[in-house]
């Protein structure tokens, strides 16, 4: 039974987490169950990373093939599952070289240290610092924390790394206030996930772009949440048709699977030599194998597909009463919930109900699997409308 795991997983793994009361155990497509048989429609991909699903058939393939091949090998060696996402990756978005890494953290551990040494490369010593957004979400290391732009994450740990400045999103001026001569890189989601699922204006997106290449500051996007389909576009910066210098992404990848990328281009491919940067198991061939399945289903026909999904949405939750309003891009959704009822009371009681949602701060986040059918997605919405009319 359920309780019986929740006491152990109490007693032995460390508290960090506040679970909901649900032990999964396994699942289909977008179908999960748990250890009681109970099922529930997920509105979560295990935030935002089963891109096909649950245990998607073609994923399985490609791992398990990879797996009776070589599961791991040093970065000491040439790797050919490597070889073949890094290649995909740069025809596929123009950038021109690929450093692989574990998870989204990691990735803008490895962008911060870009921006910091391409700076120091061309303009020596102190020109250091890194504009990010309020409300951003860059990762969980003492760097990406610093990275952060919420003072809720900027305890305990002291002493963080210093030179990050914090700008409000979509305010250009505000931004240009920070610039300075010691600005060597500006990072940004282009929706903020974990801060509320906020996308930011076009217009501000593309004036970064513009006064990061005047300026030669790195404009670097954490496409970790957004990337890999999650906004109808293969990476969400791709909207815009923006160039950024570096380009980090993780979740959706390998479907699953701990993998992440940080993509270079012209500008910063040969920033980081020998020796400067490195990993045990970044790139690890079961991890770019599950990649390379994901990535070459990565088509306009999918992004069409999340489209169609997210106007689906709109359309069936506009104007409801339980529903405020409707932030976010493609199956990247933030619901603002009338006044007075939690974001996390309503995730739990959908639980109940057979649906699994995310939360954002105040707001309820869902990230399907890209794949998710229309008549799921109507199915779960419709138990997120009852749920929240329940409480009303
Ligand atoms: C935009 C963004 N960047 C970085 C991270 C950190 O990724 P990871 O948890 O894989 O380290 C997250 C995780 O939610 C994220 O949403």
């Amino acid at each position: 039974m359920a309780e019986n795991y929740i006491e152990e997983d109490k007693e032995y793994i460390e508290n960090t987490y506040n679970r909901f009361n649900v032990v999964i155990k396994e699942g289909h497509g977008s179908t999960f169950v748990d250890v009681n048989g109970k099922e529930y429609i997920d509105f979560s991909s295990g935030i935002g990373t089963n891109s096909f699903g649950v245990s998607d058939p073609e994923w399985v393939k490609a791992v398990t093939e990879q797996a009776s091949l070589v599961q791991h090998t040093s970065n000491l060696y040439y790797s050919l599952p490597q070889i073949k996402v890094a290649k995909l990756l740069c025809e596929k978005t123009g950038m021109k070289k690929v450093f692989f890494a574990n998870s989204g953290a990691e990735s803008n551990e490895c962008a911060i240290k870009t921006a910091r040494k391409y700076s120091f490369d061309k303009y020596g010593a102190g020109r250091s610092e890194i504009i990010t957004l309020i409300n951003s979400f860059h990762g969980r290391t003492i760097a990406t924390l610093s990275a952060t732009g919420q003072d809720v994450f900027h305890q305990y740990f002291n002493p963080f790394v210093d030179d990050f400045k914090y700008a409000p999103a979509n305010d250009i001026d505000a931004l240009n206030a920070l610039i300075s001569d010691k600005t060597c890189a500006i990072l940004i989601e282009t929706v903020q996930g974990e801060g509320g699922v906020n996308a930011l204006d076009a217009e501000y997106i593309k004036y970064i772009d513009k006064v990061c290449h005047e300026k030669d500051i790195l404009f670097m996007v954490d496409e970790v949440q957004t990337g890999n389909g999650r906004t109808g576009y293969l990476y969400s910066y791709m909207e815009y048709g923006v160039n950024p210098d570096v380009v980090t992404t993780a979740k959706g990848l390998a479907g699953g699977l701990p993998f992440a990328a940080i993509m270079f281009n012209e500008k910063t491919e040969k920033t980081l030599g020998y020796g400067q940067h490195g990993t045990t198991f970044g790139g690890n061939p079961v991890c770019a194998a599950a990649a390379y399945s994901i990535l070459t289903r990565l088509d306009q026909k999918l992004f069409d597909h999340v489209k169609e999904c997210r106007a689906y949405l709109e359309k069936k939750l506009s104007g409801r009463k339980e529903i405020v309003s409707i932030s976010g891009k493609g199956m990247m959704v933030g619901i603002e919930l009338p006044n007075g009822i939690k974001a996390a009371d309503v995730a739990k009681k959908c639980m109940e109900n057979g649906l699994i949602p995310l939360t954002a701060k105040t707001k309820i986040r869902l990230l399907p699997p890209l794949n998710i059918t229309i008549d799921e997605l109507d199915r779960g919405l419709d138990i997120l409308l009852k749920c929240i009319g329940e409480m009303m």
